[in-house]
């Protein structure tokens, strides 16, 4: 990666729900060093705490709708204002509009930095269909999937033992909705991002290791990792 940021990098990744765009992005930013920015985790986590956005949030979240665009730039602006200003990020779930990446380039510019590489990830429907409706989290935000990444214990968390969660907004007709948003209203990004030449396209298909070996590709070289806390 160029660098642009001198200290750790921006990427975002891009994709359908369910394509592994968390259980990839938990890792890079591990591997990285950097800071995984999940827009679905920082939803789901002001949901639990029962905050006004987060009830707001959960109207759209629960029939597979977005959040409205100032809420989700409000919520991004925040976090990374709590953050170490050159801190990388490993960018999940946002942008997931136009808009949304407009007012990203703003927020970034505004601390001179900007987004350096926008992985897209790609699988076909009926491998995300499968691959959501075998998704269970635990509590803590571990992610497991029945049929590809089981826990030890059928139905509990291999760290903590809690029993696992069917994520709401994953049942069947919700998961039709939330493909046919990502088709309208995310899909746009993908000639926004490729006309600025940041996009790289990884094929999502394959195991775990496999597409985290093309994601690593497809980022390049990071720039100088920095500190890890933030
Ligand atoms: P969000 O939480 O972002 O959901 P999503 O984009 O629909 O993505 P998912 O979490 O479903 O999938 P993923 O790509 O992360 O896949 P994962 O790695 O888990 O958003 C939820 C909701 O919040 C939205 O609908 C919206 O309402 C709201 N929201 C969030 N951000 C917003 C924004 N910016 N603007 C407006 N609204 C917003 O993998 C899925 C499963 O497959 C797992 O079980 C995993 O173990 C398994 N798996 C992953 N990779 C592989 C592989 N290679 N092989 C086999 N299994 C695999």
């Amino acid at each position: 990666m160029s660098g642009a940021n001198g200290g750790g990098g921006v990427v975002v990744l891009l994709g359908s729900p369910g394509v592994g765009k968390g259980t990839q992005g938990v890792r890079l930013g591990r591997d990285l060093g950097w800071a995984h920015v999940s827009t679905g985790d920082l939803l789901r986590a002001a949901l639990t705490a029962g905050t006004p956005l987060g009830l707001e949030a959960r109207k759209y979240m629960d029939v597979g709708e977005l959040v409205p665009d100032d809420v989700i730039v409000d919520l991004v602006r925040e976090h990374l204002a709590a953050m170490s200003a050159d801190r990388g990020v490993v960018f999940d779930g946002f942008p997931r509009t136009v808009p949304q990446a407009e007012a990203l380039d703003d927020v970034l510019a505004g601390a001179g930095r900007e987004v350096d590489r926008v992985c897209l990830l790609e699988a076909p429907e009926e491998v995300l269909v499968k691959r959501i409706s075998g998704r269970r989290s635990s509590p803590g935000g571990r992610v497991y999937n029945i049929y590809f990444d089981p826990p030890r214990k059928d139905g509990f968390c291999d760290e903590t033992d809690e029993p696992l969660i069917h994520r709401a907004d994953d049942h069947p007709d919700t998961v039709r909705t939330r493909l046919a948003v990502y088709q309208e209203a995310t899909a746009p990004l993908i000639g926004y991002y490729g006309a600025k030449e940041l996009l790289a396209r990884v094929d999502g298909e394959g195991d775990i290791e496999q597409v985290y070996a093309s994601l690593r590709a497809a980022v390049g070289e990071p720039a100088t990792p920095s500190r890890a806390s933030g």
